[in-house]
């Protein structure tokens, strides 16, 4: 039977209710199809608790998700917060979904993660696209700066919102507050996709979180860097620049009419843990994650993502200096059982949690410096990552291009043609092309480079690249 090891049922609703349907277990005849047993299919569906005659009675009676989400909204300082099963992805499309919709424009960094970009498809937005600043030093993207911003919402009045996503995949912090004041100068809401960030604000080492610098509405997934079931998202806002209805209209409109009881009750626990103990967890791998660092840095050649703009927690090196190749540490890294993140040809990412400890670490590191050694080779200069660079021609909006007529045409020949479909390397899943751009040379440079690197083409109709799918202009008599 399910414990409470750490004792955080008292303040945790939804991780009462679900140890409780394991004390007094029922015999449902409800869903799910496995009515809790375990022998059929194995322990693969142990601790599947729906949410609706599960936590709760199917008629929600006991309120017990409400009650949930209020502690978390209060732990961030939100108005408004809604746990999601279905991850920031979910989570991002609620938002857009949202905002404005039918050609309205929003300003969007064209770093955003797919999921935001088929959030645009959904509700019908059209990106006004800004890009982040990218350290010449590393490739790697820096923040969106606020005066680019400001210029995007001077030159486009009637913009609804503006949409970031931050920290980058790579750990780089942006200023969320002078992007928060930059919407607010012109009365817009200021949206952060943060879903790699909810640990942020949580220990004085850490930066502070969205909502703390003015942001008025964060998603984040609970799942990336807290101790929750994967799937785990949130939606937190401060509702005074949107509207609080159609927010939650749209994260009912998007989300599965089946919750899993388990993804939900692990929120409520992570936050709960957040609350009392994450202090002092997030401290512990704080410190662990600083040694590592400087062990990292003794390195000949690597370079280690560091400094007041990073998120502590994230460790990013980037290996041309080293001349290995990140493909092949991580192959060694996979045999030693220590999967990362992200690994392309430059840049490797390990995300670590509070759930790290200084001998988890020590053996990443160790293992980590043992590869570089063996597949050190001449250095190389830097180039930067493909998804940050590109510049994006934009043809039609998102929704038009998505449901478009389209032909697959081979990629080589598709220049000057506009995309139907989104392609984006994967990690970090931002798009190289999205519905509704124009082919370009360089989007195909930049696709061939992501693969050469050996970054897998995710979401594309043909992974291979040899064709790409392109709409179809239909003339009518
Ligand atoms: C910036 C960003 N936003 C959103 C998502 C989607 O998150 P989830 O996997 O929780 O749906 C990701 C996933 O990697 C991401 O990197």
């Amino acid at each position: 039977m399910p414990t409470d090891p750490r004792g955080l049922r008292g303040d945790a609703p939804l991780l009462d209710a679900w140890l409780r349907f394991h004390e007094q277990p029922p015999a449902p005849f409800t869903i799910p199809g496995h009515k809790q047993r375990t022998d059929l299919v194995g322990d693969v569906v142990a601790g599947d608790v729906p949410l609706y005659a599960g936590l709760d009675t199917m008629k929600l009676s006991t309120g017990v998700l409400a009650r949930a989400e209020a502690r978390a909204a209060q732990l961030w300082g939100a108005d408004y917060c809604r746990f999601s099963t279905g991850g920031a992805t979910h989570a991002n499309q609620a938002v857009a979904l949202a905002l404005a919709g039918d050609g309205d424009e929003v300003v969007v960094s064209r770093t955003l993660h797919r999921s935001l970009l088929l959030g645009l498809v959904l509700a019908g937005l059209t990106p006004v696209w800004v890009r982040p600043e990218v350290d010449a030093a590393t490739g790697l993207p820096l923040g969106v700066a606020p005066d680019t911003v400001r210029r995007a919402l001077r030159a486009h009045p009637r913009a609804r919102a503006v949409l970031v996503g931050d920290p980058s995949y790579v750990g780089t912090v942006g200023d969320v507050a002078g992007l928060a004041a930059a919407a607010h100068e012109h009365g817009v809401p200021l949206v952060v996709d943060a879903a790699w960030a909810a640990h942020f604000g949580f220990h004085p080492d850490l930066p502070p979180h969205a909502l703390q610098l003015g942001a008025d509405v964060m998603v984040t997934s609970a799942h990336k860097t807290l101790p929750a079931w994967s799937q785990a998202a949130l939606i937190l806002a401060r509702t005074g620049r949107l509207d609080q209805a159609r927010l939650e209209a749209g994260v009912e409109a998007t989300a599965t009419t089946s919750p899993a009881g388990a993804v939900l009750a692990s929120t409520d626990a992570a936050r709960a843990l957040l609350e009392r103990d994450g202090r002092e967890l997030l401290g512990g791998a704080i410190i662990a994650v600083r040694a590592a660092r400087d062990r990292l840095c003794d390195v000949p050649g690597l370079v280690v993502l560091d400094g007041a703009g990073v998120d502590p927690l994230k460790l990013t090196v980037l290996l041309p200096g080293t001349g290995a190749d990140g493909n092949a540490i991580e192959r060694d890294l996979l045999a030693a059982r220590l999967p990362v993140e992200s690994a392309d040809r430059d840049v490797i990412v390990a995300v670590a949690t509070m759930a790290d400890t200084a001998a988890s670490l020590d053996a990443l590191v160790g293992a980590l410096i043992d590869a570089i050694a063996r597949h050190r080779g001449a250095p190389r200069p830097v180039a930067p990552a493909t998804a940050y660079t590109v510049d994006p021609v934009v043809a039609m909006a998102p929704r038009q291009a998505f449901f478009a007529g389209r032909e697959a045409v081979p990629l080589a020949r598709a220049v000057g043609r506009t995309s139907a479909e989104l392609i984006a390397p994967y990690p970090p899943g931002i798009p190289v092309l999205a519905p509704g751009e124009q082919v370009t040379a360089g989007t195909v440079a930049a696709l061939h480079h992501a693969r050469a690197a050996g970054v897998r083409i995710a979401y594309a109709a043909d992974p291979t690249l040899a064709t790409v799918t392109v709409t179809v202009t239909v003339t009518v008599g």
